[in-house]
């Protein structure tokens, strides 16, 4: 990456396992399974990014319109309670609710620093320009790591003091008991008085969950089918993705809304790369994604066994989505 504005903009890159080798050892792996399965985190290659973006725009789709109504809403009171330390975001994106908290640290009129960790190095490297050229105050050190895979990447950054921040829910791809591993390598990293800020869909009325999930202009439904025409494209895969309807349920016992690619008939589809066959039965799915819902207790006691104190909490007024603050106990 080009040092522009007087060296503002710094990279650190990790060895990210190549894309192509993890992909095909796991969809080999989950569609061998019973159940079959295959990891959510694989929706977002290029086409599937731009659907996601597309969901976020969706009448359905509250969580991106509430969390980020949330931050613009408070930002200056967030960025306050953050002690305005150098953010460490977790898979920004395009920073697109960020940008409120990084408005209030400009605020303040004094240096600050932003540190977005991506596994997409592209959308890195852009979010990264556009942001050190919108402020003249602002040090961008960004890391393209894969942090689900590697949290402890992040200390190559030698922060003595951060602010990491965790939004878009996206924690709840992961179970309770992965969060709290995940968090508590977080922990690891973190000092007295760093602080936690973490993004969360809540616990609600299915009536509501459930169309975000599987939205009458069926942009979910493509955005699941994808992962199919994805293993066509990369691995030779021979889906014919029409056979496969999209599912999206909440699974009350569990907390969590679960998609799922169900075969309208008995098929054999051949992977090439793999040398492999896969059976399906009329009617067996395929797991795509768990999306857990929290009430902010649950979130709360996430955090504590992950040895984080809650702090303070920010809601949308219907309560939807929670935005928490927490410092390493
Ligand atoms: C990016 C994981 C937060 O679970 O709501 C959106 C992904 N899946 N529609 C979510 C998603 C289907 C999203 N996260």
């Amino acid at each position: 990456m080009p040092e522009t504005h007087d060296g503002r903009l710094q990279l650190y890159a990790t060895a990210v396992e190549a894309q192509h080798e993890a992909f095909a050892r796991d969809v080999a792996r989950g569609l061998s399974s019973l159940p079959k399965w295959l990891p959510a985190k694989y929706f977002y290659d290029d086409a599937g990014s731009r659907l996601f973006e597309q969901i976020c725009a969706l009448p359905e789709y509250y969580l991106y319109r509430t969390e980020k109504a949330i931050l613009a809403t408070y930002a200056a009171d967030i960025a306050a309670a953050l002690d305005y330390l150098p953010l460490v975001e977790l898979g920004p994106g395009n920073a697109s609710k960020t940008q409120y908290l990084l408005a209030a640290y400009a605020q303040r009129g004094q240096p600050f620093c932003y540190c977005p960790v991506d596994i997409s190095r592209t959308m890195l490297c852009a979010t990264a320009q556009r942001l050190v050229a919108t402020y003249p105050q602002l040090t961008v050190r960004a890391l393209h790591a894969d942090f689900a895979a590697q949290p402890q990447a992040l200390a190559i950054l030698d922060l003595p003091r951060k602010a990491i921040a965790f939004l878009g829910s996206s924690l709840g791809n992961f179970t309770p008991a992965e969060s709290v591993a995940f968090l508590r390598q977080l922990v690891a990293l973190m000092r007295p008085g760093d602080a936690f800020l973490l993004g969360i869909d809540l616990k609600k009325s299915p009536a509501v969950l459930v169309p975000a999930y599987d939205d009458a202009q069926g942009v979910t439904a493509a955005f699941n089918r994808n992962l199919l025409e994805r293993i066509n494209r990369e691995l030779g895969g021979h889906f014919d993705v029409r056979r496969f309807a999209h599912v999206a349920l909440y699974n009350e016992a569990e907390g969590r809304i679960e998609m799922h690619l169900r075969s309208d008939r008995a098929q054999e589809v051949a992977i090439e790369a793999l040398g492999l066959t896969v059976a399906f039965a009329e009617g067996e799915t395929i797991h795509t994604e768990n999306s857990y819902k929290y009430t902010a207790e649950e979130v709360a006691a996430l955090g504590q066994q992950a040895g984080l104190r809650l702090e303070r909490t920010w809601f949308d007024p219907r309560r939807f989505f929670l935005v928490a603050l927490f410092r390493p106990c």
